[in-house]
């Protein structure tokens, strides 16, 4: 126990770098049957896609695969909080067999959730922003490096269709093991996160993105609740609170968050690796932070790099006693739909 009364907590998901130094030990690369089935159930779905959101795990069910697909759900909720699917066989110019496969897949994982204002419940990381980023820029539409970061939902799910050339590395690292750095080297920043920090409402989300100052709500970014640590954090969002409501951050809150990043970006801590086409990466977003490194595109816009983005609820995971159902549901929506725009 360190001066402060905080103590590390004994997990799982406690991992440094050098436990998982080969991403071949750690991934799971699907059988030929698994492919086969996924391919079977994949042709199951209703051809518009507004009707796959009304569907349950039973109607696309996965009897091979599923078995695969518990364990990963172990790994995320019991274990290291992270997983990497490989070998899903995507059809490189069929797109739209590309997102029945995730849906599939996704069904088979948990609820998927509303992962922006428009109710989609899928998303396209591609590049498809260029210029100067204000607040309300989504890091995933630009190239940009995206910092240490957790999304919506329980898990993150992030299927590669296409790799960018240079660049574009992601990194995980475990939200426990820094907490467990903090007790031994800086239980005083430490504290502070316990407290929580305000978070910047992005103005799609609510009909005012700018906090006010008066009133900041605080997240904390590490709780624990019957000894399991859960952490949520999002930097550049924690910034931008008080960069939008035009106040400075106090000079506690931004040295523990300094402190807290310089652990994460540690060698030591992070595991580094790049996606290739097939591959599906899961992070557990209380127990795993993740983020991205720079790319630089294919000058040939056909080629460019491009990663379905998912959220999902596991079905009786950890978080079910956490949260309200309405804290559960992502961003608010009366009508969530697959994604708003088919044009791709
Ligand atoms: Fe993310």
């Amino acid at each position: 126990m360190s001066q402060s009364g905080l103590v590390a907590i004994e997990s799982a998901a406690d991992w440094v770098a050098a436990d998982y130094v080969d991403v071949d030990d750690w991934s799971e690369t699907l059988s030929d049957t698994e492919r086969e089935e996924l391919e079977r159930a994949t042709r199951q779905l209703p051809p518009a896609m507004q009707d796959w959101v009304t569907l349950k795990p039973a109607d696309v069910p996965l009897p091979r695969l599923g078995a695969r697909l518990g364990r990963v759900t172990d790994d995320l909720e019991r274990g290291r909080g992270f997983a990497l699917l490989r070998g899903i066989d995507l059809p490189p110019d069929d797109f739209d067999t590309v997102r029945r496969m995730k849906w599939v897949l996704a069904l088979n994982l948990g609820d998927v959730i509303a992962q922006n204002a428009k109710g989609e419940m899928m998303g396209s990381v591609q590049a498809e922003f260029r210029g100067e980023r204000t607040a309300d820029t989504r890091g995933y539409v630009s190239s940009d490096e995206l910092r240490f970061h957790c999304d919506g939902g329980d898990v993150a799910t992030l299927l590669c269709v296409r790799q960018a050339p240079i660049g574009g590395t992601n990194s995980l690292v475990s939200s426990v093991a820094i907490h467990n750095v903090m007790v031994r080297e800086c239980p005083e920043h430490l504290s502070v996160l316990y407290r929580g920090m305000p978070l910047y409402m992005r103005k799609e989300s609510t009909s005012s993105g700018k906090l006010d100052s008066a009133r900041l709500p605080r997240i904390p970014l590490f709780r624990v609740d019957t000894g399991q640590l859960s952490c949520f954090s999002n930097l550049r969002l924690m910034e931008l609170a008080y960069e939008t409501a035009g106040i400075p951050m106090p000079d506690d809150e931004r040295a523990a968050l300094d402190a807290f990043e310089e652990i994460a970006e540690r060698k030591a801590m992070k595991i580094e690796f790049k996606l290739r086409p097939g591959d599906m990466l899961l992070t557990h977003n209380l127990a795993v932070m993740h983020k991205r490194s720079a790319f630089e595109d294919d000058p040939d816009v056909a080629k460019a790099r491009l990663m379905l983005r998912l959220w999902y609820n596991v079905r009786g995971g950890r978080t079910e006693r956490l949260q309200t159902p309405q804290q559960r549901r992502g961003y608010f929506t009366k009508a969530p739909l697959i994604v708003q725009d088919d044009s791709r």
